[in-house]
């Protein structure tokens, strides 16, 4: 008998709003109820992808070549991990997917959104997130988190805070766009008070 397909879970964020350490708390949860998990991330998540990331975080390129690498990286994720877990009953977890071309390269970086569509329909037109959390926090909290965590900042992290509003307000049109899909999470509240409401979410959505 064919498995159920599983479900396709993706956190998004600006840079500082803490979604890998929820992604590592809500495999956990999901794997105490019972659920197979793949984590992964983007860009990344293969081999190929791993190196089109260390590209697209260090050397500076055009805007198009930034979005067709994110998204170079995204078909081989998509028809390597993605598709098969989903088809084997897996659940997907993956920290970033395409809201954040739109946010990042649409947003940030002023690219029109159709071209990220016509890329988007391209790459993926028959896979979209079921749920997507979005984990939203003003831009000085998540500039003071990223500057706390000593890390050393690579190209994205290094924008200006003007870069990083217009991220968020496109990741904010994005969610009043596809409420059904993407659900807010106060990214501000305290750590425990988070893991509520994605418990409390998941309970609902499992
Ligand atoms: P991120 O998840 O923030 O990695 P880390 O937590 O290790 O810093 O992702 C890396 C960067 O890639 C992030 O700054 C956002 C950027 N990015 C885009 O600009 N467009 C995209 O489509 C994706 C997937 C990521």
């Amino acid at each position: 008998m064919t498995p159920a397909r599983g479900k396709f879970v993706t956190l998004e964020g600006v840079d500082g709003a803490g979604k890998s350490t929820h992604l590592a708390w809500i495999a956990e949860r999901l794997r105490a109820r019972g659920r197979e998990v793949v984590v992964t991330r983007e860009p990344g998540g293969t081999p190929l992808g791993e190196r089109l990331r260390e590209l697209l975080l260090s050397e500076p390129m055009h805007i198009e070549t930034e979005t067709m690498l994110m998204f170079a990286a995204r078909r081989e994720h998509v028809a390597r991990v993605i598709a098969p877990a989903l088809k084997a009953g897996r659940w997907v977890l993956s920290d970033r997917f395409s809201d954040a071309t739109y946010a990042y390269q649409g947003g940030g970086r002023g690219l029109s959104f159709d071209r990220i569509a016509a890329l988007e329909r391209w790459v993926h037109g028959d896979l979209q997130p079921d749920l997507t959390l979005y984990f939203d926090l003003s831009i000085e909290v998540a500039r003071q988190r990223l500057a706390a965590s000593q890390v050393s900042p690579d190209r994205f992290e290094r924008e200006g805070s003007g870069f990083f509003d217009r991220v968020r307000s496109a990741y904010l049109e994005r969610a009043a766009a596809h409420p059904g899909r993407i659900r807010v999470v106060d990214a501000a509240q305290p750590l425990e008070i988070v893991k509520e409401s994605l418990e409390k979410l998941f309970i609902e959505y499992c």
